[in-house]
């Protein structure tokens, strides 16, 4: 198997592997371009800051990365820009999502997880990916951008066409590309109509008062951006979350015991199996030396976020899970000026998934222990989590 294969299928042995023998190596992308690969700890905090190292796909080598070719009202997004784009249009996004705000939405975040939960019943075996890990961060992404249920649809198929894309239909990505294009194109113009109070509105309006603050197609990526990268990656990490859980009575009892353990308990698990396996590929701008490895100006470089966070010479014993462990520092949301802007929100949201879910079923258990991971060289997910559950707790 190549490489590129191998770190889909067993990314953690795999990074194991790299961060020993070569920490900065040579790879095939996600796209099919080279790119190099960085897995230790120090190096890839340290490449999260470095300015030489540009999220501007202008900054690529001719000839190199490919990536997606996302139409410009997708592409003007922050994951693509730096400072002082980057700075302006963060700030204008960034109110919506301060931990203040968030507070906010805990009672109305928790309301959804338990009607979610109310449609599971009190006993049964469902797929909680689906019918629990997904709809919870649609429904609240959609309510915070003020997108109208009547027009919510199948964001999931769209993202898992990009996120892990399906070898056997390469045509899927265009054509969620464009379905994406169009809700986006509709929504705006609906909202435009009919203002409320959310933050899409929000951008809209500054947009028709101050274009110079920002341009169509970025206000056509904010939405893309929050709306897309929000939800997936929390989903994932809700499902990871419950999986790993599972798998360690241990734990799940002594979180059950003490459900104050849970926000410690999100950060073990953002780190342990976090769903953002890399970073987003950053493009050298000048010729520059990671780990004695030069990358030569215009060469894309992937950061592994995931590699870091099991680094031994970082975290003692990385691959076990423990709930007690100091986790600060972990990358699982980045790192620097790209930190997900979205980090409060995903936390509280996996913390009221579990808190709901473990509250209200004392009995829940994997129908199958074996994880079915997803085949993608930069999302950590599952393609299902087929679950027992009951209100009532089993004898012993
Ligand atoms: C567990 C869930 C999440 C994970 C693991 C995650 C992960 C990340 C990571 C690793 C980055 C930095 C990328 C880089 O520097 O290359 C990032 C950036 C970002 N995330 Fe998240 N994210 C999550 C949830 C969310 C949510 C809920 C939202 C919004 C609703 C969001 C919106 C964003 C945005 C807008 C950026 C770009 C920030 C910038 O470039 O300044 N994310 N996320």
């Amino acid at each position: 198997m190549d490489l590129q294969g191998e770190l889909i299928e067993h990314p953690y042995s795999v990074y194991d592997r790299l961060r020993d023998t070569a920490p900065v190596c040579r790879v095939t992308g996600t796209d099919g371009t080279p790119a190099w690969l960085v897995t230790r700890y120090d190096d890839v905090r340290a490449a999260l800051t470095d300015p030489r190292l540009s999220l501007d796909k202008s900054n690529a080598a001719e000839g190199t990365y490919r990536g997606f070719a996302l139409p410009p009202a997708l592409d003007a997004n922050l994951l693509n820009m730096d400072a002082p784009d980057h700075t302006r249009i963060r700030g204008l996004v960034a109110r919506a999502f301060t931990a203040r705000r968030v507070e906010q939405l805990r009672t109305p975040i928790r309301e959804t997880a338990d009607r979610l939960l109310d449609r599971l019943g009190p006993a049964g075996s469902a797929d909680l990916l689906a019918g629990y890990a997904f709809s919870l961060p649609i429904i609240v992404i959609c309510d915070l951008l003020g997108i109208p249920e009547d027009r919510r649809v199948d964001f999931r198929g769209w993202t898992e066409a990009l996120v892990a894309p399906d070898p056997a239909r390469p045509q899927a990505v265009k054509e969620a590309l464009v379905a994406m294009l169009g809700f986006l194109t509709e929504l705006m113009a609906h909202k435009r109509s009919r203002p409320a109070d959310d933050l899409l509105s929000d951008l809209i309006a500054v947009r028709d008062a101050e274009g110079d603050r920002l341009s169509e197609d970025e206000l056509m990526s904010v939405a893309f951006l929050a709306l897309f990268a929000g939800y997936e990656n929390t989903a994932q990490l809700i499902g990871n979350a419950i999986h790993t859980l599972l798998r360690h009575p241990e734990q799940l009892a002594l979180l059950r015991k003490d459900p104050s353990r849970l926000p410690a308990a999100v950060a073990e698990f953002a780190r342990l199996e976090g769903p953002a396996l890399l970073a987003i590929r950053r493009f050298a701008t000048e010729d520059l030396t990671i780990a004695g490895v030069t990358v030569a100006a215009g060469e894309t470089v992937l950061v592994s976020l995931s590699a870091a966070n099991r680094d031994p010479a970082r975290f003692a014993q990385p691959d076990v899970l423990d709930l007690d462990r100091d986790t600060s520092g972990h990358l699982a949301l980045g790192h620097g000026i790209h930190y997900c802007l979205g980090g409060p929100l995903a936390r509280a949201e996996v913390e009221i998934a579990l808190a709901a879910l473990l509250e209200r079923y004392p009995t829940l258990e994997l129908v199958d222990p074996a994880p079915q991971w997803r085949r993608s060289l930069r999302s950590r997910g599952l393609r299902e989590l087929s679950v027992r559950y009951e209100a009532v707790r089993e004898s012993p």
